[in-house]
């Protein structure tokens, strides 16, 4: 069992849990993920490592479905059943001279930990977020602090500028290009973002998100098209060259579980509104 050790909401449904893992933390690298399950019955979902520190890995996720429903609804001292890890290849860290780091929604939770390696491997790096709102902005003082430069978008211009984070990478490559570029978010803003790119031969990654089970090679629930070649994103990726992706696949296989996911999170409300009931009457 893995104990939860912090368990906060840091914007509307989105959640930071820290986790003792020592195996985990021990060999973490940024751009890599867990595969984690509640309990016995549970289903495996993959998250992103968001932060080391000592014997605890920091997942940052968003309740979107039944199972990140249920995890958000666990508390400091409640445990998980299985996290395992690390998984996936490390984000490809070298001596570029100016990387771009870009997070586009819970996509941010993994950029604090990319920024921070690039620094330490001698770039100057320019971080950029962006949210529908302000509200859903996160980790953007640790985004900060490991940055040379930190802009923040949003899309309804409540905070910073009122835009996209591919406005202001459009800009930049401009002016000044950066020598590589991360894109990390929905399927969709990467394809768009990374599109930006691609005419001036800046070298761009993105972090692959498709549905995976076993997060090890075998199932092959997880395939993506790169380059033309089938790759397994849970041990070839998750991050790619973005420009050789295929995202329209990508985002058409992220959709076909969707009657499955929708009947899962009825079940589940109907499930956890049955033991409220239940509770209100013993009281
Ligand atoms: C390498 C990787 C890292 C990720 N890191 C993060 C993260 O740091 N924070 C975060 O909020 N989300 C992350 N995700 C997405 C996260 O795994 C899904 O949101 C989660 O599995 C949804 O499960 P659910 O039961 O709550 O929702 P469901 O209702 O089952 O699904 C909602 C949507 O999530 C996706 N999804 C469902 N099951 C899986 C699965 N087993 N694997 C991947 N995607 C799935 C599908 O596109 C689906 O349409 C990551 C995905 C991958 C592949
Ligand atoms: S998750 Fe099974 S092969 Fe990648």
């Amino acid at each position: 069992m893995y104990a939860i050790t912090r368990a906060t909401e840091i914007a509307d449904k989105i959640f930071e849990f820290w986790i003792t893992a020592p195996h985990v933390a021990r060999h973490a690298r940024a751009g890599q993920f867990v595969v984690l399950r509640i309990d016995e019955q549970g289903e495996r979902i993959p998250l992103t490592i968001s932060a080391v520190e000592d014997d605890r890995i920091r997942v940052v996720f968003m309740a979107v479905g039944k199972t990140t429903t249920q995890l958000s609804s666990l508390r400091a001292g409640d445990a998980i059943r299985d996290v395992a890890g690390p998984l996936g290849k490390p984000s490809e860290i070298e001596r570029y001279g100016t990387c771009m780091v870009i997070g586009g929604g819970v996509g941010i939770a993994c950029t604090p930990i990319i920024a921070q390696e690039l620094k330490e491997a001698g770039n100057r790096v320019v971080g950029v977020i962006g949210a529908r709102n302000e509200s859903l902005l996160i980790l953007e003082d640790e985004l900060r602090a490991a940055c040379d430069e930190l802009v923040v978008c949003t899309d309804d211009g409540s905070r910073g500028f009122h835009g996209f984070p591919a406005d202001i990478l459009k800009q930049r490559l401009e002016e000044d290009a950066p020598e590589a570029v991360w894109i990390i978010g929905p399927a969709i803003m990467m394809k768009i973002t990374s599109g930006a790119t691609k005419p001036y031969g800046v070298k761009t990654f993105v972090s692959l998100n498709p549905i995976m089970v076993d997060g090890t090679g075998m199932c092959g629930s997880c395939r993506v098209t790169v380059g033309g070649e089938t790759k397994f994103a849970c041990v070839d990726g998750p991050e790619f060259d973005a420009h050789l992706v295929d995202f329209d696949e990508l985002m058409q296989r992220q959709r076909i579980y969707t009657a499955q996911e929708k009947e899962a999170m009825e079940r589940y409300h109907e499930h956890t509104c049955r033991c409220a009931e239940g509770e209100a009457r013993h009281e």
